[in-house]
């Protein structure tokens, strides 16, 4: 908490003294939500990522993360803020900074519903069209 009571929030892109159990809560809605143990695999096999660390509790309250060839293509494939920690800026912090990272990259692709495209259109997204699988 800060001197005003507020919560601080701390961004990173090192997984330096994250454990699995500071990563509880995420993938709300899914089929098949990741343990925090694979959670934690994404993480450090992901190309580029941002976490967003409520500096209070110690546990990780968002995290972005994206593949990159480094060169000409990226794809940004998870964006996830915990419940509670929604509607304060955190999603848009992390997309701020995970394309900070990906600078230089001319394609950066993401899939989503048609109700977020408002929220990506801020970072100057626009609308496309995808195909996917998913074997659950
Ligand atoms: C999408 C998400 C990452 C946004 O994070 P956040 O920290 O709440 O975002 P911010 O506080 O920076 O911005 C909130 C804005 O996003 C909009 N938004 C958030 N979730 C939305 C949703 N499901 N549909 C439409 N708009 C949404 C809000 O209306 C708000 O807009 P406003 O500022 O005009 O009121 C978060 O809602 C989340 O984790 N959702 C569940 C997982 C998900 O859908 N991830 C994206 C997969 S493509």
């Amino acid at each position: 908490l800060s001197a005003e009571g507020q919560t601080v929030i701390d961004y990173r892109d090192t997984l330096d003294a994250v454990m699995p159990e500071m990563l509880r809560g995420f993938f709300v809605g899914w089929k098949a939500p990741l343990s925090p143990e694979t959670h934690l695999e994404v993480l450090a096999n992901a190309d580029v990522r941002v976490l967003a660390l409520d500096t209070d509790t110690r546990r990780v309250v968002g995290f972005v993360v994206a593949l990159t060839d480094g060169v000409q293509q990226a794809f940004i494939y998870i964006l996830e803020v915990l419940p509670d920690y929604q509607e304060r800026g955190i999603g848009t912090e992390l997309m701020r900074r995970i394309l900070d990272r990906l600078q230089g990259i001319p394609c950066i692709d993401l899939t989503c519903d048609p109700g977020l495209q408002r929220f990506y259109a801020r970072f100057g997204m626009r609308p496309s069209v995808g195909m996917v699988i998913r074997d659950y």
